[in-house]
């Protein structure tokens, strides 16, 4: 039996930290063996708000040699750029005339979120079709499984229904994609505010530890991390800031949060920080030496070779599409 497809991205936008790390890239690293994995870089994506053409091409590699640094083979793994594979516009027009209603768009809470701050009437419609962009990626690759954060669970559902509805209107087209989601409770919070997931856009930096942070830098920022009240260190969930801390320590250390419970009985929150701390630094220095031993070079021969074999399975897909929406082809 061939193996089950996955794809999943990242936008290069922001400072990767290890809240992604953790919660995505990880997770990817192990999937790679089980699963044809599909690992991409979505700068179509990251265009929907304002980002500046120099920073967004460094953080594109950025990104594809985070991917390649935390252990994406890519003689396994294909890792490529969005804007690389024309057809992901493309599908993305389809999709957007043939299947997507402005019912199911307003639905869509990221949007609302996005575009509160500078209100719906300034937000670009880029940022309102992310959705059916992300629908498209999905979907060019007959993708069975999408890997995803609980945020971005609606948006896969989304992808659902617009290939049943596709399905339906045109015969047996797309696969259905299934999507799993980091249990709750396991994912990364920001250190400034546990009730919030850690985030690359966040105001203060303060709230992550990017993958770029130096040791001092990790020091200085755990040991601000907000805690709980109370003096031990207990994984619970009345304790969102420590569970969150202690949840950092278990995943990087590959050990279960009982164990780091156990390890830290009878010490206080500040030895258990200390530690922490260093846990994150003996982390991340040989993670960025990895980092810098990969040349722009390198990444982009990977991303070139990964761009030619999505597009070989993507241009195969679209010419079903386009001869079933009756384009001439
Ligand atoms: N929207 C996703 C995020 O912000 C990124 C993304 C774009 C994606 N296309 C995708 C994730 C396709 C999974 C599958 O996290």
């Amino acid at each position: 039996m061939s193996k089950q497809r996955i794809f999943s991205g990242i936008q290069p936008s922001g400072n990767l930290h290890i809240g992604n790390y953790l919660g995505a890239i990880k997770n990817w690293v192990a999937l790679q063996d089980q699963y044809e994995s599909i690992f991409c870089v979505v700068d179509m994506h990251a265009i929907t708000v304002p980002q500046d053409p120099e920073i967004l091409r460094k953080k594109t590699i950025e990104i594809a040699r985070i991917y390649l640094a935390a252990g994406i083979d890519p003689a396994q793994s294909t890792i490529f750029i969005q804007s690389h594979v024309k057809a992901h516009a493309e599908l993305c027009w389809i999709l957007n005339s043939v299947t997507a209603r402005m019912g199911d768009m307003e639905k869509m809470t990221q949007f609302k979120d996005k575009s509160q701050k500078e209100g719906t009437e300034r937000a670009t419609v880029g940022l309102f079709d992310y959705p059916v962009l992300m629908a498209g990626d999905i979907l060019l690759y007959d993708t069975q499984t999408v890997p995803v954060g609980q945020d971005q669970v609606q948006h896969v559902e989304l992808a659902r229904t617009l290939a049943r509805r596709f399905n339906k209107r045109f015969g047996e087209t797309f696969v259905v994609p299934e999507y799993f989601v980091k249990e709750e409770g396991k994912m990364i919070m920001g250190l400034d505010n546990p009730e919030k997931k850690m985030s690359k856009s966040a105001a203060s930096e303060y709230n992550y530890i990017s993958l770029m942070d130096n040791a001092d830098d990790v020091r200085k920022k755990i040991r601000k991390a907000v805690t709980d009240s109370g003096e031990e260190i207990v994984y619970r969930d009345d304790k969102p800031a420590l569970k969150n801390l202690i949840n950092i320590y278990a995943l990087l250390a590959n050990i279960s949060t009982q164990d780091v419970e156990k390890k830290f009985v009878g010490k206080r929150y500040g030895d258990f920080k200390n530690d922490l701390a260093e846990t994150v630094v003996a982390f991340l220095v040989p993670f960025q030496k990895r980092m810098s031993e990969i040349s722009d070079e390198d990444v982009l021969t990977v991303l070139r070779s990964g761009a030619k074999r999505a597009g070989e399975i993507a241009e195969k897909k679209m010419q079903e599409v386009k001869e079933k929406v009756g384009f001439i082809i």
